[in-house]
């Protein structure tokens, strides 16, 4: 068995967790690498519910789950996750949840930063989660950054926490004009987070490395899209951690001959949440209708989500980048009854068709879509399981997908639910 990494191809929720949770069936560890809550995996098991923010998608399935060191951690929303999963009759133990001990921890005075920075942003506001992943990953940077190794010895983070915290303070009132954060209600209260968190606390890359030496397979869950990568995506307009496949290795401690394969999760049209340049966002009433029809609202923020066609050019970027060896297309059911889809294959700059994703946002803005046009189909998709009897049209718009995107298709989404999927060919089995 392969051990392949689940990443998004877009601007995120592409469904990655439903993605994560189908496949976690013949897997035995599932990893996060990068991110923090900004997430949203939402998975439907048997008509229930499920959205994780933290904790890997396989949860559901009862595997070894894992956060690794790359992925920032607030403890507060990690254990009302654990409660609200036990809630739902899951099982979360040290045993199938561990937190490596360099993960970075998400601080208030970083949820407090991030929301001073949008709010004196203006117009000019990049519509953050406002979870705190950016000031964290600086101050990880920064090299002032708290982790829970540190955490673990309460005294040291004490007073660690309380230096940090003061220049942290003299920047939200003296420069936002924002109220301070109270250290000793901080203090207070990480005290407990440690006392609850430390059996979960662990080295996860030899974790990892044990796993891999007693032949167990391993799927590594990606947060975000491909261009929310703070390198290679719409800068600034992106998350603050690089999303791309390539990140597994740094993000939970192994090395690149541990990853076999990778799937990228797309989405059959295309959503953003959050500012940003988008070239195939549909200002009129087929991006409503698919808005409508794909509930598209934020997982996260409950934010309602920007829809649009179906972008070859950024998803051929996203093969690149990612190396895809797979693909899962998600949510083909939402298009059903469409007259036509459209799918961009370039862009029109300055009177010349171009190919390429453009860096500068100034140019990505001026690009319009250059568009194919197909026929639409009819017919209730949630309840088809074979390729096959997908209708023609659907058929042939994703085999045009794949060719333009030149990666194989491997799954198809045609319902929210775990069974509602076409499996063509396992990633598992086949990466
Ligand atoms: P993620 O962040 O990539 O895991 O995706 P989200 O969970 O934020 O958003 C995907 C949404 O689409 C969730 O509400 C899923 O339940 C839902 N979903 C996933 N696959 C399908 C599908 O094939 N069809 C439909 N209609 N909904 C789907
Ligand atoms: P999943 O894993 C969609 C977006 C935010 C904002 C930008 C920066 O569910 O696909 P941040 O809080 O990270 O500093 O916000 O990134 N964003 C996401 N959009 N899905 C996500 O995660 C996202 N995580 C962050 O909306 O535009
Ligand atoms: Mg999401």
């Amino acid at each position: 068995m392969a051990n392949i990494v689940v990443v998004g191809t877009q601007w995120g929720d592409e469904g990655k967790g439903k993605v994560v949770d189908l496949l976690a069936d013949r897997a035995q560890v599932v990893v996060r690498f990068q991110g923090g809550n900004n997430a949203g995996h939402t998975m439907v098991v048997e008509g229930r519910t499920f959205i994780s923010h933290l904790i890997p998608s396989g949860i559901l399935q009862n595997k070894a789950c894992y956060i690794g060191n790359g992925v920032v951690v607030d403890p507060e929303v990690l254990l009302d996750e654990m409660e609200s999963l036990r809630k739902m009759g899951v099982s979360v133990t040290p045993e199938n949840l561990g937190i490596s001990e360099r993960a970075h921890l998400i601080m208030p005075f970083h949820k407090a930063l991030d929301i001073a920075r949008e709010t004196a942003r203006g117009a000019g506001k990049i519509g953050t989660t406002g979870r705190g992943i950016g000031p964290c990953y600086e101050d990880k940077a920064g090299r002032r950054g708290l982790r829970f190794v540190d955490l673990m010895d309460f005294e040291t983070f004490s007073r660690q926490a309380r230096q940090v915290c003061e220049e942290k303070n003299f920047v939200l009132t003296g420069y936002f004009q924002a109220p301070a954060v109270d250290a000793d209600a901080m203090i207070r209260s990480f005290s407990d987070f440690a006392e609850r968190l430390a059996p979960h606390v662990t080295d996860v890359s030899s974790a990892l490395d044990r796993a891999t030496a007693e032949g167990k397979t391993i799927l590594f869950e990606g947060a975000q899209g491909t261009h929310l990568d703070i390198d290679h995506g719409t800068y600034p307009f992106v998350t603050s951690s690089n999303t791309v496949a390539g990140n597994v290795c740094a993000g939970c401690g192994v090395g690149p001959g541990s990853v076999h394969g990778v799937l990228g999760i797309v989405k059959a049209y295309t959503t953003r949440v959050g500012k940003g340049p988008f070239p195939t966002e549909l200002h009129d009433e087929v991006g409503d209708r698919i808005q409508e029809r794909g509930a598209e609202f934020g997982a996260t923020t409950g934010r309602r989500r920007r829809c649009g066609w179906l972008d070859l050019v950024l998803l051929s970027a996203s093969k690149r980048l990612n190396g895809l060896t797979g693909l899962a297309v998600t949510k083909l059911d939402v298009l059903t009854g469409l007259p036509e889809v459209k799918i961009c294959t370039a862009y029109r700059l300055n009177g010349k068709e171009i190919q390429r994703f453009p860096a500068n946002l100034t140019d990505l803005a001026a690009c319009e879509p250059v568009y194919e046009t197909w026929p639409g189909w009819e017919g209730d998709l949630s309840g088809v399981r074979e390729f096959d009897r997908l209708p023609e049209n659907a058929r042939n718009y994703l085999r045009r997908l794949e060719e333009l995107a030149g990666a194989p298709l491997k799954i198809v989404s045609v319902g929210p639910g775990r069974d509602e999927t076409i499996v063509l060919e396992n990633p598992l089995t086949n990466p």
